[in-house]
């Protein structure tokens, strides 16, 4: 389908930010954004690069009522040359149509979805910022738009990406984070959605993390809902934990997020001989671990967070400590390899970079 540009008057265009160390995450925006339109009898229409602008929704806009609502996180990387890459554009692709799939939502045409973003990130490439760490956030999202208040997937529905220069998701950037452990809420539920990125799954997790906050850590780390015992993943990224010379994370169950890098962590430890087990590990055994001194490592991955170490648990009254607190060996390699692949600084031997290009 072809995509319309209509860019924004010049002297509309808004000031870059100028200190690169102060972007912070998904505060700023560009000048334009994507729109495409989607009805049950004429499919995806008028997909537009347009000025960015707020959207005017009918108050029974169904997202607004039901929650029919998905998006994804994505980054685009500025590297030598002042070339651009997309990292696992695909995977991010898949993921939005098995989201959408669940969530009765239209599926979103994989074409046009590159097609749009390649277009809309070479129009606001000057807004890609240039340092490590730094990038272009990329936010692809779709909500129900038919105007209605029965409960049924909605008819009609509004794709847009929108797309902003980021520093580090966490305010600590790359020094440990500290998780708390919730004893008592759930983030998803066998048979759920947790696999999905619904907007829903975040909405239901902003009561302990706010608990959390409250009490000086940065994030949930979320328990099964059916045992409350087995770690599944922290909110906005998934885990791993380094015991012995093992690496471990927990499995895709459908409860947890499907996560590019998580995969990208998978394949890249196992490609330098690192034994990695996707398998259930009770937040006991961490523990224990983290008492007989064989937990060596624990720490997130995410598109957003990308490989952020933690550095300690708060669970059941007690604090305990990772790795004195300090970023282990293992994450920081991790943390280094993904960064230079998806900067165009290495090798790629998985294929896993796409440049952008006119
Ligand atoms: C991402 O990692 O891109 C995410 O979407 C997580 C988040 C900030 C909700």
């Amino acid at each position: 389908m072809e995509i319309r540009i209509k860019k924004i008057e010049p002297e509309k265009m808004k000031l870059k930010p100028l200190d690169e160390s102060k972007l912070g995450f998904g505060k700023i925006f560009t000048d334009h954004m994507f729109t495409a339109k989607y009805h049950v009898d004429r499919g995806w229409h008028d997909a537009v690069i347009e000025p960015y602008r707020a959207l005017s929704l009918d108050p029974t806009s169904m997202c607004l009522h039901y929650g029919q609502e998905i998006f994804e996180g994505m980054k685009a990387y500025r590297g030598k040359n002042d070339a651009i890459f997309l990292f696992r554009p695909d995977e991010n692709i898949k993921r939005m149509n098995v989201s959408a799939e669940r969530m009765c939502m239209a599926g979103i045409d994989a074409a046009m979805f590159m097609d749009a973003l390649k277009k809309l990130i070479l129009l606001e490439k000057d807004w890609i910022p240039r340092g490590i760490g730094t990038s272009l956030y990329i936010r692809p999202t779709m909500i129900a738009t038919e105007k209605a208040l029965g409960v049924h997937p909605a008819n009609e529905y509004l794709f847009f990406i929108v797309v902003g220069p980021v520093g580090a998701y966490y305010p600590e950037g790359f020094n440990p984070t500290k998780m708390y452990v919730s004893e008592e809420y759930v983030r998803s539920v066998r048979g759920g959605t947790g696999n999905c990125k619904a907007a829903g799954n975040y909405a239901a997790s902003l009561y302990a993390s706010r608990i959390a906050n409250e009490m000086g850590y940065t994030q949930v780390l979320w328990l099964d809902a059916i045992e409350m015992k087995y770690v599944e993943e922290v909110g906005t990224s998934n885990v791993f934990f380094v015991i012995g010379d093992e690496l471990i994370t927990p499995p895709l169950g459908g409860t947890i997020l499907p996560g590019v890098t998580r995969d990208s962590v998978i394949q890249l430890a196992r490609s330098w001989g690192i034994p990695v087990n996707e398998r259930p590990i009770s937040i006991d055994d961490v523990l224990s671990a983290q008492a007989d001194g064989s937990l060596k490592e624990a720490f997130a991955s995410g598109t957003a967070a990308i490989v952020s170490p933690i550095g300690q648990f708060f669970y059941k009254g007690k604090a305990s400590v990772i790795n004195g607190g300090k970023v282990g060996a293992l994450t920081e390699k991790l943390y280094n390899e993904i960064l230079q692949i998806q900067y165009g600084e290495k090798e790629d031997p998985f294929g896993w970079r796409v440049k952008v290009t006119d």
